[in-house]
């Protein structure tokens, strides 16, 4: 299996360029089943998972075309098949589920796998099998699969999320731009990914207004034509490598082809650690001194608070200030991974329940450790960047799923880091 090793100690100088969003280009891959015309999607990301996703769609029926090159990807489903996921090709990837909705409004029935829970948490399905019943799918679960049929199609209804769901709304909106009558999510995520897939679909001919508010109105339509999109930047992978500038003292990088106005929680936190953020219309400029950081407390929330998928990188951040800090993670039971595995590099961070404290450290030791899930893996990358002497990083497979040329980006901004094969 892979490792990435780490000299760490080296500053972050230069520019890096952000691919489009893993977490929308998933969803707006699953809704271009939804149209018989060709979908093509710019900016896209090469990654694990949008590769898997890939095969999915082409089991399903589709023809799904990939240029890495220049980041295109077409898919054309005019001709779909039997509407079946299996189990192999959902298991390793939640979001797969999203065909469900789309297979339901094509085809009037679909057997989907349940995708089953993750290393960061449970990650039940139930908000998004609720609102496919009451859209009026008749669903049953069997032996592991989410079998749904809806053969006098889907209706308009009103659904209000118990609490905010970035798969659930994204998949009741799949559903929804083709039931006959009107649908109103209510308590609705506003992720800047829920507001690409809106105008997509919007684009495609759907009619969905106040996408990126609390309570989404979508008017269903009776097809959908095809379309020429380019995929949101993805904030994660800014954020990401903003975190690695600020970890690594004497750093000026710029990120560009990004869209900074998504993370402005982050900023917030990063200029009270004291790090200089300018943001511009399409990049954002991180600046760090040799002067060290200040402990910053955070609290994970729904869009636009502190991204959960940030929670991991910014605890990275926190081993090396001046003081204690207190990371609050809300959004998922079982997200702090990454912390004993910070603490073998030689960070101080004690976890109750869904808090840690992270007691600040003069510097952080090189040492093997393990990624465990995409993002954890991520910040241990920041950890190793930071620290003196070597990390090795195995299981880096997580890396592969959301982060596309990390190591050669690090390298061209100046970091010691290589992929070893084994
Ligand atoms: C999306 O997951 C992202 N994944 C996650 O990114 C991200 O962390 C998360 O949103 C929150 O921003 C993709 O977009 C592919 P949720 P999602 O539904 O949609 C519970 C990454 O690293 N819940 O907003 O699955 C759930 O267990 C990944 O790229 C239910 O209980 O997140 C969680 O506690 C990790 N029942 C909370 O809601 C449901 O039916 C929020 O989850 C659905 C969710």
């Amino acid at each position: 299996m892979d490792s990435i090793l780490i000299k760490g100690g080296n500053s972050l100088n230069g520019n890096v360029r952000i691919t489009g969003a893993k977490n929308s280009a998933l969803k707006l891959m699953a809704a271009a089943l939804l149209s018989d015309e060709a979908v093509y999607l710019s900016n896209m990301p090469d990654l694990a998972d949008t590769r898997f996703l890939s095969h999915l769609l082409r089991h399903l029926g589709a023809e799904v075309h990939s240029n890495t090159e220049t980041g295109c990807l077409q898919i054309m489903a005019a001709n779909l098949g039997e509407p079946e996921a299996p189990y192999d090709l959902v298991r390793k990837m939640r979001a797969t589920f999203n065909v469900l909705g789309p297979l339901l409004a094509r085809k009037g029935r679909a057997r989907v796998s349940l995708p089953g829970g993750c290393a960061i948490g449970a990650r039940p399905v139930d908000l998004h099998l609720q609102a496919l019943e009451a859209l009026g799918a008749q669903i049953k679960l069997d032996q592991g699969y989410a079998i749904a049929k809806a053969p006098d199609g889907l209706t308009g209804a009103n659904i209000n999320f118990p609490f905010v769901s970035v798969g659930a709304t994204e998949h009741a909106m799949l559903a929804a731009v083709l039931a006959r009558g009107e649908t109103v999510l209510s308590n609705a995520a506003k992720e800047p990914e829920i507001t690409d897939l809106a105008n997509m679909l919007n684009a495609m001919g759907a009619r969905i207004a106040g996408a990126g508010q609390d309570t989404i109105t979508i008017a269903g339509v009776d097809s959908l034509h095809g379309i020429d999109h380019e995929v949101v930047s993805d904030r994660i992978e800014t954020g990401t490598y903003a975190m690695a500038a600020a970890a690594c003292p004497d750093s000026e990088v710029t990120i560009s082809n990004c869209q900074p106005e998504h993370l402005e929680a982050l900023w917030a936190a990063m200029q009270r650690s004291g790090i200089e953020v300018t943001l511009g219309p399409n990049e954002v400029n991180i600046k760090r001194g040799t002067e060290s950081l200040k402990p910053v407390d955070i609290e994970t929330a729904a869009w636009p608070g502190f991204a959960t998928d940030l929670q991991a990188q910014f605890m990275a951040l926190m081993t090396l200030a001046d003081g204690a800090s207190i990371i609050r993670e809300t959004i998922f039971e079982n997200r702090f991974m990454h912390a004993p595995e910070l603490s073998r590099l030689g960070a101080d961070i004690t976890v109750h329940g869904r808090e840690a404290v992270v007691r600040g450290v003069k510097e952080l030791t090189g040492a093997p450790v393990m990624a465990t899930d995409l993002r954890a893996s991520v910040s241990l990358v920041i950890a190793g960047l930071a620290a003196s002497g070597s990390t090795s990083i195995s299981r880096v497979y997580h890396l592969d799923r959301g982060f596309q040329n990390l190591e050669a980006n690090l390298t061209a901004l100046g970091a010691n880091i290589r992929r070893v094969k084994n």
